[in-house]
This record gives C-alpha cells, structure tokens and sequence, in this order.
C-alpha cells in the first residue's frame, strides 16, 4: 500500500514519450541486430522500471512514437508546447523526454532556445532497443528521472542524461554510431555525472544570448539548409537551392559546415556573397566540430541552423 505522507511529498515529473530506439522492438532474435525505433509507448517503457515511483509521481503524454531521423518542425512544435504546457503547472517539477539518439542534439537545443522557466527539461535516449537483452534504456530513463527531481537541476536548462553522464544542449553531439557511450560534450565536458539517486555537478551550462524564442507555429517555420565545404565544392548546390521557384518555403537561410575553422572553397564562398546579395542570410560552423568565439561559439553546423531557423522565423519572444 502506498504511504500517503511519502505520496504528497513526491515530485510530480512529466515523462513525454517521442519515440527512438529506446521504444523500439527487435522482430526477430534480440541478440542480433535489427529493429524498428519508435514501437512502444512511453507507458510501456515506465513500466518496467518500478524503481522509479520511489523518486517521482509521474504523469505521461505520448506526442510522437518515431524513428528521430524523421523528426519534423510539426513534432517539435507540438513537443515545445506540450513542455510549455506541463511546467507552467505549479505542481509539475520538471519534464523528462525519451527520443531517438539521431537527432536528440537539434531538439534538445530548440527545447532549449525556446525554454522559459527554471524548470528542468531532460532528455534521455537508448543505443540498444528495449527488447534487447543488454538494452540501456531503463538505466538512462532511470537516471534522467534522478536528474530531473534534482533541486541542483534547475536552472540548468535543457540537459540530456545518457551513459551516467548529464550534458547540455548546447554541447552535446552524438559522436559514435554505436558505443553505448556514443554522446559527447567536446572539449567543454558534460555538466556532470548521475551519482546513485543524485547529481554531481561539475559545472554550469554557458549562457544562451538572445534566447528565449517564441515558439513557432508548425507552418511558420523558415527555410534553412546546411551545405558542407569539400574538395570540389564549387558552389552550385547553393546557386540551385537560392535559385529555385519551386522551393516552397523559398530559402532563407545558408549554414556552411566549413572546412577546418570555418574556411570554405573560393568558388562555394562566391556562391555564398551571391546568395547574400539574393537576401540569403549565412552563417558559417566547421564541419570539424564546434568553433570557438563569435555569435557561433561552441554550436556545431546542425544547432547553429536550429539557432537561425528561430531568428529568421522572426520568433523572438
Ligand atoms: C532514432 O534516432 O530514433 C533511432 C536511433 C536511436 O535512437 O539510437
């Protein structure tokens, strides 16, 4: 029977289910590879880690079961506002979100840019779906509830839990397309460690300028594509894309993941101060990793194309 006094004193947590290898199911034998992401609901998941009504009274909402790599501006609207929604709650601490590893990066860092209160936001993911026999996502929704009930955690804003490790949005990148620990904060480091039921922090997430953006509306959202420099890059996939009528939104932005600290190709950067003249707005990030100084410090070309989507869609709140 539960105890009434321990019921009450509980924090109530939101765990938004998106899909991912986490929920996803193997069709076969679950020692081989194999698998559809995003097949189980997030109740499915919950229920087979009891330990979890020891840290939190949890509440859930399903917004998306999906494979991350067709992660949409549709879905991440939705997901945005179904966030907004349950933390403006006085009686909901903090809202944990379960999601694919592809994209986990790009919608923890809109989660971020548009997030408003101090309330923390966590995002967790898996590397092995939940039928697997060495499946890692109880573990890391386990930790991301211990991480979300945390008093320390607010005000940090949106983190992601995977591997015992806490990172921010700003940082993390996924960096191996199959170790368990496949994600990574760079030459920053994670925020700190899941430690039993608590956290150790190591540090504070860099300040996030010009946020927070409005949320935008699912048909709001701008055109921004990302173009990487190579060998050979002579610019003509920027003159397609800034010069075709049957774009619809027509392009309005140009990320350039560049070459080593942001350099690109003589003949992509005249294409580039073309599709300036055109009204193109162009940023530029490394396809190396993250560069350092500037407005682009620290994003890769992926989060910097989340940053301009919410500056050109004008959503600055
Ligand atoms: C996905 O991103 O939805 C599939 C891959 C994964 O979660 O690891």
């Amino acid at each position: 029977m539960n105890n009434p006094s321990a019921e009450s004193t509980r924090p109530q947590i939101v765990v938004l289910g998106t899909g991912g290898t986490i929920a996803g199911t193997a069709t076969g034998d679950p020692s081989l590879p194999g698998y559809t992401a995003g097949v189980l609901s997030v109740d499915a998941l919950l229920q087979g880690i009891p330990a979890l009504s020891r840290l939190a009274r949890i509440h859930t909402e399903q917004v998306a079961n999906l494979d991350s790599k067709d992660m949409d501006f549709a879905v991440w609207t939705q997901l945005a506002e179904r966030v907004a929604h349950w933390l403006a709650q006085p009686h909901i601490a903090a809202c944990v979100i379960s999601h694919g590893t592809d994209t986990l990066e790009e919608t923890a860092y809109f989660l971020q840019l548009v997030h408003r209160t101090n309330k923390p936001v966590v995002l967790t993911a898996a590397m092995r779906p939940a039928t697997a026999l060495d499946a890692d996502g109880p573990q890391n929704l386990l930790d991301a509830v211990r991480v979300a009930v945390q008093p320390q955690s607010r005000g940090l804003g949106v983190v992601c839990v995977l591997h015992g490790r806490v990172h921010s949005a700003r940082d993390v990148t996924k960096a191996s397309t199959h170790r368990m620990d496949a994600f990574t904060s760079g030459e920053r480091g994670p925020l700190g460690e899941v430690d039993g039921d608590s956290l150790r922090l190591w540090r504070q997430p860099a300040a996030e300028p010009g946020a927070p953006f409005a949320i935008p509306a699912a048909e709001a959202w701008p055109r921004v594509e990302i173009v990487l420099n190579h060998a050979g890059a002579d610019g003509a996939l920027v003159r397609c894309l800034v010069a075709n009528p049957a774009l619809h939104p027509a392009l309005r932005g140009l990320v350039i993941a560049g070459t080593g600290g942001g350099t690109v190709h003589q003949q992509l950067q005249a294409a580039l101060l073309w599709a300036e003249q055109q009204g193109v707005r162009v940023q530029i990030a490394s396809r190396v990793g993250p560069l350092r100084g500037g407005a682009e410090d620290g994003l890769n070309a992926v989060k910097l194309r989340v940053r301009l989507l919410l500056e050109l869609g004008a959503c600055r709140a």
